[in-house]
């Protein structure tokens, strides 16, 4: 998607093609991705949680081997071998689990087919900003419900206003706080819409592979839940564009019907199932995330940063000495990129992504020797 900047350039030189853009594009504020630099080398980039450590060696193996035999064909529209190997694992079955270009695309696919321009749906804020964009674009009512000072969301706030939907992210984006499954379920049991879950994280919450903390356990429960994945952070495959979906067979088939035939393409399909056979693999370098989180979190509290209780591969900190946009732009100057969020309640903070070690390191020093001194 392009950045406001980008499109005030268009406006400003194409001024009349505008005329043809339909209501909702003209009162769209695009999503602005995390800053994707050109000379990577030279830079520690922890700004939008990706992950530091290589795919599985089984994808790598099968790159490096590829050929260009079946390349002219279509891809299987079902991803039936992809769509196995994950059902196989948490024990549902096919016509339970979608698969997506990114999660993302699935978020689009879900707004596509169950909203509509007379429904409203409610975010808890904050959360990830693509919700309000898709909602934006499909013409669809949305209301933020604000979180306490520590941005912690009450679920009961959750039911101060009707609405045909919930976008929730467990671990949060940005916080990175992680809301107990019995409080899920209960809020889910009550409400009347449909809860969409996104696990973008849950890897990285303890036992949170599988099931164990993860609200696929809650999907015998409710036929008003869809659970959404990704293979962009834990799996380090955001460059390939995969995501999946779990949910009821009725929610599936809505969301099969809706999608473009061939939305994932062959590459893709191939390269996500290898890397979920290796699924150990994952889990390991999962770990080694979250203990690079708990790491870093120890080192920056002993320089006075405040942290929320992340269990996702970044951290959410502050300092109350240094403006966030201050030590963002310092640390960009560095060539160390983090994420600043001009966005009411967070201009405050600064969201880190989690690291190799090496890269923590220096970011560490850095800090202490250039950054937060002489203030
Ligand atoms: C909460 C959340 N959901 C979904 C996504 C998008 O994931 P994907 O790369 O699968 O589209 C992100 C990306 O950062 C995210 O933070």
């Amino acid at each position: 998607m392009l950045t406001s900047g980008d499109c005030q350039v268009i406006l400003r030189s194409e001024g009349t093609q505008v005329k043809y853009w339909n209501t909702n594009l003209k009162n769209l504020s695009p999503y602005i991705p995390g800053e994707q630099p050109k000379n990577t080398d030279q830079i520690i980039k922890l700004n939008t949680n990706e992950n530091p450590y290589p795919p599985s060696p089984s994808v790598v193996s099968y790159l490096s081997g590829l050929n260009a035999d079946n390349i002219g064909l279509y891809p299987d529209p079902a991803w039936t071998k992809l769509r196995s190997v994950i059902g196989e694992r948490y024990g549902l079955n096919n016509e339970q689990i979608f698969c997506g270009n990114g999660s993302d695309e699935i978020l689009s696919l879900i707004f596509r087919s169950f909203l509509s321009p007379e429904d409203e749906i409610l975010i808890p804020y904050p959360n990830y900003t693509l919700y309000e964009t898709l909602a934006q674009s499909y013409g669809i009512g949305y209301h933020y419900i604000q979180s306490d000072d520590d941005l912690i969301i009450s679920m009961d706030s959750l039911f101060q206003k009707d609405s045909k939907a919930v976008f929730f992210s467990n671990p949060n984006a940005p916080t990175g706080c992680y809301y107990d499954l019995d409080k899920i379920l209960a809020f889910c049991k009550e409400y009347n819409g449909l809860f969409i879950l996104d696990e973008a994280y849950i890897d990285f919450s303890e036992k949170g592979s599988g099931i164990t903390k993860s609200g696929l356990q809650l999907l015998k429960h409710l036929d008003n839940l869809i659970v959404l994945r990704t293979f962009s952070k834990s799996f380090a495959l955001a460059g390939i564009r995969a995501g999946y979906a779990f949910a009821s067979p009725s929610l599936i088939e809505g969301m099969m019907r809706m999608k473009d035939s061939y939305n994932l393409s062959l590459l893709s399909q191939e390269i996500a199932y290898k890397a979920f056979q290796d699924y150990s693999y994952m889990e390991t370098n999962a770990q080694k995330i979250m203990s690079n989180r708990e790491f870093l979190k120890g080192e920056l509290q002993k320089r006075g940063f405040h942290s929320t209780d992340s269990k996702s591969n970044f951290l959410f900190v502050s300092h109350p000495k240094y403006h966030a946009k201050t030590l963002f732009q310092r640390l960009k100057g560095q060539g160390i990129l983090v994420r600043y969020f001009d966005q009411p309640r967070l201009t405050e903070y600064l969201r880190i992504t989690i690291g190799h070690k090496d890269q923590l390191d220096t970011l560490l020093s850095i800090l202490t020797d250039k950054i937060l001194v002489g203030d």
